[in-house]
């Protein structure tokens, strides 16, 4: 069998060239990180979730007219993709204060934002992905005016379908990430949402018992972080049947 062509290692995906031109096939890592990286460890199962959880989201996203570069799962850890040439910019959506915002606000995390409240930060890592306005973005290039409130359009969206799929099952969407793509159709481009939408880039809340169930779990010890993705995944019905205990946490640094 011939081998396949690695395009990028990120921290928890790597991508290798999709069978046909245009295509990528996206390999979900064990692998978590946080804190730009300074926090690592290796998550038994956590590839197999964000795979299953991701396809469940571009699905229901493709399914109601908010075009994704989801193709078709292939298996376990891997998923066929649109190659897209992804904007430099991480679109965050904020329905209530945590993390960054509300250290940098002085608010009490939980806080229940006005409305929805979507941020920019620059996709680079050697600068810690800082927040930047849409006057940076602009006078650099980096999106369009007319990027831009596609850009928005589609954040909020995104937004609207997964706070509502979370409410359905207990969960409170604070806040959640997402990268877009431009894609090339003829002389047109279009922006699709690309990457991955998974627990490793939502805050997510048990509504009851305002348990935390994404990646704050591991940035904070708060406990199992497979667990708390299982339990995400469970309550949305994607968990295959059947599926064996996930192994404990190891830390390799
Ligand atoms: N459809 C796509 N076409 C091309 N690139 C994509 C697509 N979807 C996601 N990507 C890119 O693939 C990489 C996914 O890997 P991963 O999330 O592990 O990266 P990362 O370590 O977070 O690094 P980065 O800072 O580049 O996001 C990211 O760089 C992401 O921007
Ligand atoms: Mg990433």
């Amino acid at each position: 069998m011939a081998r396949r062509k690695k395009i990028y290692e990120g921290k928890a995906k790597t991508l290798y060239e999709g069978p046909e031109p245009g295509t990528i096939v996206q390999y979900f890592k064990d692998d978590a990180t946080a804190f730009n990286a300074e926090k690592k460890a290796v998550i038994e199962g956590k590839g197999v979730l964000n795979n299953l959880l991701s396809e469940y989201f571009m699905t229901g996203l493709n399914n109601i007219g908010v075009p994704t570069h989801f193709m078709k799962r292939l298996n376990m850890r891997e998923q066929l993709v649109r190659s897209c040439e992804i904007v430099p910019l991480e679109v965050i959506v904020r329905n209530y204060a945590a993390g960054t915002m509300a250290k940098r606000l002085g608010m009490d995390e939980g806080t229940q934002l006005p409305r929805p409240i979507v941020e920019y930060c620059l996709k680079d890592d050697a600068l810690g992905d800082p927040l930047v306005t849409e006057e940076h973005i602009a006078a650099f290039g980096w999106a369009s005016q007319q990027d831009m409130d596609d850009i928005l359009s589609l954040a909020l969206r995104v937004n609207d379908f997964l706070a509502g799929v979370m409410y359905g099952v207990g969960i409170r969407l604070v806040d959640f990430k997402i990268e877009i793509g431009r894609v090339f159709e003829g002389d047109f481009q279009r922006l699709i949402v690309a990457d991955e939408i998974s627990p490793d880039s939502c805050r997510l809340w048990d509504i009851e018992t305002g348990q935390k169930l994404d990646k704050d779990v591991f940035r904070r010890d708060l406990g199992n972080l497979t667990d708390a993705y299982t339990e995400v995944a469970t309550r949305l019905g994607v968990m295959p049947k059947g599926a064996t205990p996930m192994i404990r946490p190891t830390l390799i640094n």
